[in-house]
C-alpha cells in the first residue's frame, strides 16, 4: 500500500539538480528534470556511494563514485559498472509540496 510523505518543497530542487532525503529509513534522491520531479532510491546499486552527491545529466543520475548513470525515469542502470536498476518512487506534487510514496 504505503502512503505519501511530505519530503521536500520545489523551491529545495531547482531544475537539473538533485537531493538527498531520509524518509522511514529510506535514502531517496528527489531530482528535477526540466521540471519533472521524480524520486529514486539515493544508494548506488554498484557498491552503495550516496548517489545524492552526484550529479544529474539530461535526467540521469551521475554516480560520484565510478560514474554509473542511471535513468531517473525508469531506475535502469544505463552505464556501467551498476548493472542493477534502481527502485522508483511514486511522486507526486501538491502547490509547494513535494510527495513521495512510501511502503
Ligand atoms: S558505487 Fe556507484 S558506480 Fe560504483
Amino acid at each position: 500500500m504505503g502512503e505519501f510523505k511530505r519530503v521536500a518543497v520545489l523551491s529545495d530542487v531547482v531544475s537539473g539538480t538533485v537531493i538527498g532525503v531520509d524518509v522511514d529509513g529510506h535514502r531517496i534522491a528527489i531530482c528535477n528534470h526540466e521540471g519533472d520531479i521524480r524520486a529514486v532510491d539515493g544508494t548506488c546499486t554498484h557498491a552503495d556511494a550516496d548517489l545524492c552527491d552526484g550529479d544529474l545529466e539530461d535526467g540521469e543520475l551521475v554516480c560520484p563514485l565510478h560514474f554509473a548513470t542511471f535513468c531517473t525515469k525508469t531506475g535502469h542502470a544505463t552505464a556501467p559498472p551498476a548493472d542493477e536498476p534502481l527502485r522508483v518512487y511514486e511522486v507526486k506534487v501538491d502547490g509547494e509540496d513535494i510527495l513521495v510514496k512510501i511502503d
